[in-house]
C-alpha cells in the first residue's frame, strides 16, 4: 500500500463537504461520519489476503474465496475515532477492537493517555488504526506506538482528515505505516487545528464544547 492514499472517490469527498459546515447538526455528522468510514474501508482493507474455500450453491460446488488469516483488529483512538469504529464493525463484524484513551492537552497539544485495553494476539493481525483528525499528528504517533509495543507490526492508519504537517511527522516517526485519509488540507493554525478543516470531530460528534 502506497505511505499515504487520499481517497478521492466521489461519495467520500461529497459526504466530507457536509461534514465540514459549520451548520451541520451532529446526528448528521454522526451519520456522515459513519457512511465514509465504510468507504474508507473498503479501501483499507482491498489487498487483504482470500484463501479458497469450498462450498456448495443450491445449483453446484464450486472453490470461493474467503479472507486468510486471523481476525482484523481496529483500534479506535478515543472519542472520536468511535465514529469510524461503528461503521468499520458494519463491515467487517468479526473483527477485534482496541480502544486507546487519549485527548490532546490544548495547551502543550501533547497526548495525555487515560485508557488502553487491545486484544493479547496483536503480532499476526492487520490492526487499523481509525481517527478521524491526524493534526500535529502526537496523538496517532502515541497511538501507534503502543499497538507495537503490544507486539502488532502490520499496522495502517485511517483518518479523515489531516494536515500536510501531520503527514510529515507522523510519516517521519512510523515511516512503515500507511496513511488513510479522505483529505489533506491546508494547514494547521495556531491552535494546532486543521485548516480548514471541520472543527473538533469529537465535539461536533457527541454535541459538547
Ligand atoms: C482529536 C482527534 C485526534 C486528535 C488529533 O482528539 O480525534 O485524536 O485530536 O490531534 P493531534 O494530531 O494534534 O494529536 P481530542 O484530543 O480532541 O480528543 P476527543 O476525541 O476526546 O475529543
Ligand atoms: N482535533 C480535531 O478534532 N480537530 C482538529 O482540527 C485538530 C485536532
Amino acid at each position: 500500500m502506497d505511505s499515504v492514499t487520499v481517497v478521492d472517490h466521489p461519495l467520500v469527498q461529497h459526504k466530507l463537504t457536509f461534514m465540514r459546515k459549520r451548520e451541520t447538526s451532529t446526528a448528521g455528522f454522526r451519520r456522515l461520519l459513519r457512511e465514509i468510514s465504510l468507504l474508507l474501508c473498503y479501501e483499507v482493507t482491498r489487498e487483504l489476503p482470500l484463501t479458497m474455500e469450498h462450498v456448495e450453491t443450491p445449483l453446484a460446488e464450486m472453490d470461493s474465496p474467503v479472507l486468510e488469516g486471523k481476525k482484523l483488529v481496529f483500534a479506535s483512538v478515543l472519542r472520536a475515532g468511535n465514529g469510524l469504529l461503528e461503521g468499520m464493525l458494519d463491515l467487517v463484524p468479526s473483527a477485534r477492537v482496541a480502544h486507546i484513551g487519549l485527548y490532546r492537552d490544548h495547551a502543550t497539544l501533547e497526548p495525555v493517555e487515560y485508557y488502553f485495553k487491545a486484544p493479547e494476539d496483536l503480532s499476526d493481525r492487520l490492526t487499523v488504526v481509525v481517527d478521524p483528525m491526524l493534526a500535529t499528528a502526537n496523538s496517532a504517533i502515541a497511538a501507534v506506538q503502543k499497538l507495537k509495543e503490544r507486539g502488532a507490526r502490520d499496522i495502517r492508519f485511517v483518518c479523515l482528515l489531516a494536515a500536510p504537517e501531520g503527514v510529515a511527522k507522523f510519516t517521519k516517526a512510523h515511516p512503515d505505516i500507511p496513511i488513510v485519509t479522505a483529505a489533506i488540507d491546508e494547514k494547521l493554525n495556531e491552535k494546532g487545528y486543521i485548516v480548514p478543516g471541520l472543527g473538533d470531530a469529537g465535539d461536533r460528534m457527541y454535541g459538547t464544547k
